[in-house]
């Protein structure tokens, strides 16, 4: 009976992870950099709030930022240094307007700068949802000051009324695309062009069901276009669901596109657009049913805008996990879906249900929802108001696709467990080997920025997690993320100020492996000056000697380090010793050796995060310790003598008590009947609770798994479990009284640590 029921918890411990070995469970920053002032630096001022509209003006060298009533001019190299600024305030008429239709007047009725566009002639288009009444201004930067014309227009359709309310917009050409609801009570949402002679959806559940905009963008199809096609302009979304049968309200991603040629029809979908067709967006995160929805895209396009690929942030919907990912799409797969693909139809089913199903009866011609393209002008067509009632009628009554859009590699390219995700940017980075790389920044709800790299041979699609960085403390989640190439940073708002931090920061790594490892492409190891330095031209000419290795992340080229310098330790037979040792990241497992051989795990042998503990020293433990920090990649095994120790035997004094005689060593006198009973209580808790950290040591210890590959280390999972301590997030405390312990713990900590002793690299 009982050997039955360790069997069932041993299954319950070991069958989680194996199962899910081809699946990208979990990916873990290789190093997690807490909140520091020097992360980045902080534009905020006292009283002003809601930081989270922003464009980069590399031209003006500025950076110009919204906020809750004011417009922000800012030095693009020191954002902490104000250039200029205006102030946008509602007016007293307006708030009280506001406060009597029932909305709060402190938070609701302000103003929130929601647009902020460059203009072609170099001046920039502002709206503000201005105490739910939304306007636009158009606004310029001179003599070092920020002037709005104070020239206003509506901004009904534009911007939204409500400051809570998702919303998107594009300016192409001299013209406002926009996505957001156009009335006070946020019930009436469209998609809209603001020309003289304004193009919008429909206002029918089947175009647009509760929707919650996310990014617009204008792809330029039209160039070098065999077949003469428009450019279109592409909306993410995501909306309840028309097409599902579901016992609850269920939300899907979109992606929706429309010509920018057009302009509506003649008698069926007058001054509405002929072009409105959508797709589902598929980002297939195993662990829900239910589906992910988009939080925020990133376009990025090698060359031509076919080559475009977009880089989306999905996170689960009614909370149902905690996990978030990145899903990618390329504009040709999208382009696929809308120009072959099938539609769905609505039919009735029973009295008055309505189900969605795949239309497959003849399309009329020309095909509904395309742009007029050279063959449709050979018919005789030369803009949508020619288009036939039947093209038309057709497209207002079926503007969703039947097949959805799958992400590159049918897969997420990158799945996190924890704080979700909330923007994107992807930065284009020519690494050591001249091959182009994504790196990814990702801004999350706790205020960290993610950074990983895309990378994989014959693009496989892998991505890694370099590092994750608190940017805002107290947490403060990233409301809006800003890539400038030309100074090299990033710049990410949140509802209390706005943080400026450098893409990459090398000089974090202070060992050859450490930078090898981080396979950031920005950094490389220069063995002249023996630092992590940032990638520059120079590097690439072949002058110096530099290291990098993304694909494999292989140190071999590393120059063998100094030897870690030998700490002696003292110890009273029946104390506690504790032996530091910091793993070289968070992908780093320890490896404890005594006498050249591996140490097992035992009930006196427990192995933490960044240290060995010994319980009840006896004369056997007496010997040479060294600690491997071992960290894999790529099948790459690279480990790294991180400390060693010689532990030898101290007397027992007459007194009972002897002080051990290094100050790294930490004992304590176990002579005490109460102790032992104390440390074989917390023997069972903490065998108990590494059992517990092994099992979720396996959610989070793995880099990212992607495609079955085994990232695992060889050998069997016991194996690995005896010799190898998951993380382990507590610090545990030594057993025994506290009083009776020479707890010098301060210092020992950095005594110990590898980052204090030189210390020895190799790779096998
Ligand atoms: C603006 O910021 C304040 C302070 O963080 C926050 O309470 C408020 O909800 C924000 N307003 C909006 C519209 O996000
Ligand atoms: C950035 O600007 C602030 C405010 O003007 C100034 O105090 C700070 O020294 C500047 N930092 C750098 C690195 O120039
Ligand atoms: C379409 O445009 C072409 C040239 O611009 C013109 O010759 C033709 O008559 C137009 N067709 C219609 C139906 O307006
Ligand atoms: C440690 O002890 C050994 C011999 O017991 C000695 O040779 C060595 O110098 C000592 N090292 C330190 C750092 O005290
Ligand atoms: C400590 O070890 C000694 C022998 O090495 C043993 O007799 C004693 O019972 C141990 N004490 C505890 C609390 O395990």
């Amino acid at each position: 009976m009982y050997v039955l029921a360790v069997l069932c918890v041993l299954h319950l411990f070991f069958s989680v992870p194996m199962s899910s070995q081809d699946w990208p469970l979990d990916c873990v920053p290789r190093k997690t950099i807490p909140y520091h002032s020097d992360n980045g630096k902080l534009f905020r001022e006292d009283q002003v709030w809601n930081y989270t509209m922003m464009v980069l003006r590399d031209d003006l060298g500025l950076v110009i930022l919204g906020a809750r009533g004011v417009i922000y001019a800012l030095d693009i190299n020191n954002i902490s240094n104000k250039k200029a600024s205006v102030n946008w305030d509602v007016t007293d008429e307006q708030q009280e307007e506001c406060k009597y239709k029932g909305k709060d007047s402190e938070i609701e009725c302000q103003n929130y700068i929601r647009i902020l566009h460059v203009t072609e002639d170099g001046s920039m288009y502002v709206c503000g949802t201005n105490a739910f009444h939304p306007m636009c201004d158009y606004m310029n930067y001179k003599d070092g000051q920020l002037i709005l014309q104070n020239d206003q227009e509506d901004g009904k359709g534009k911007c939204p009324f409500d400051p809570f309310q998702k919303y998107s917009s594009v300016w192409v050409e001299g013209e406002l695309y926009s996505a957001t609801s156009m009335n006070f009570l946020g019930s009436e949402p469209v998609v809209m062009r603001s020309s003289p002679d304004p193009i919008r959806t429909d206002f029918k559940s089947s175009w647009l069901s509760e929707p919650n905009f996310i990014y617009m963008d204008h792809i330029p199809e039209s160039e070098n276009s065999p077949d003469g096609d428009d450019d279109k302009i592409y909306l993410f979304f995501s909306e309840t669901a028309v097409e599902y049968d579901f016992y609850h309200k269920l939300a899907v991603s979109r992606v929706a596109r429309v010509c920018k040629g057009d302009i509506g029809g003649q008698r069926t979908l007058q001054r509405k657009w002929t072009s409105f067709v959508k797709a589902r967006l598929d980002c297939p995160v195993l662990e829900s049913q239910l589906p992910y929805l988009v939080q925020d895209v990133f376009r990025s396009c090698p060359a031509d805008w076919s080559t475009c690929v977009f880089y989306a942030v999905f996170t689960p919907q009614m909370d149902s996990s905690d996990y978030s990912a990145v899903c990618v799409y390329s504009m040709h797969d999208i382009q696929q879906v809308f120009t072959e693909g099938k539609f769905k139809t609505p039919v009735t089913v029973e009295t008055s249900f309505v189900k969605w199903v795949m239309f497959s009866g003849d399309l009329p011609a020309p095909r509904p929802g395309a742009c007029i393209d050279t063959a449709t002008r050979k018919m005789g067509i030369n803009s949508s108001m020619e288009l036939p009632d039947k093209t038309l009628q057709f497209i207002r009554d079926r503007p969703l696709m039947d097949q959805e859009i799958q992400p590159v590699n049918n897969r997420p390219l990158l799945v996190k467990k924890g704080a979700a995700f909330t923007r994107i940017v992807v930065a284009s980075v020519v690494a050591l080997d001249g091959a182009s790389y994504h790196v990814m920044f990702i801004g999350t709800e706790t205020g960290s920025i993610l950074k990983a790299v895309h990378y994989g041979k014959d693009n496989a699609g892998e991505a890694f997690i370099i590092e994750e960085v608190q940017l805002f403390q107290p947490s403060e989640a990233i409301k809006i993320l800003r890539l400038s190439d030309s100074t090299g940073h990033l710049f990410a708002g949140s509802e209390v100020g706005v943080v400026q931090m450098p893409l990459s920061s090398c000089g974090r790594y202070r060992s050859c492996g450490d930078c090898v490892l981080a396979r950031d492409p920005f950094c490389v190891w220069d063995l002249t000056s023996a630092r992590c330095t940032s990638l520059s031209p120079v590097h690439s000419q072949g002058d110096s000697k530099v290291i990098q290795s993304l694909q494999d992340g292989d140190v071999s080229s590393c120059p063998p380090p100094e030897k870690a310098k030998l700490v002696n330790i003292t110890f009273v037979p029946g104390s506690n010793v504790k032996l530091g040792c910091e793993p070289i990241s968070d992908l780093a497992q320890l490896l404890w050796h005594v006498g050249g051989r591996a140490l097992v795990r035992s009930d006196q042998h427990h192995f933490h995060r960044d240290s060995l503990m010994i319980l009840n020293a006896s004369v056997g433990d007496a010997g040479h310790y060294s600690c491997w920090s071992l960290e894999r990649s790529h099948g790459h095994e690279h480990r790294r003598l991180g400390a060693e120790y010689r532990l030898t035997l101290g007397t027992r004094t007459r007194g009972g008590l002897e002080l051990p005689t290094s100050p790294q060593a930490q004992s304590s006198n176990g002579g005490m009947v109460g102790m032992q009973v104390l440390v074989a209580l917390l023997s069972v808790t903490l065998v108990a609770l590494v059992a517990w950290n092994y099992y979720k040591g396996h959610l989070t210890l793995l880099p990212c798994k992607l495609g079955g590959r085994q990232e695992h280390p060889e050998g069997s999972q016991g194996d690995v479990a005896s010799t190898l301590q998951p993380l382990q997030s507590t610090e545990e405390k030594p057993p025994g009284p506290a009083g009776n312990s020479n707890n010098n713990h301060g210092n020992q900590e950095h005594a110990l640590s590898m980052d204090g002793h030189a210390a020895e690299e190799s790779s096998i």
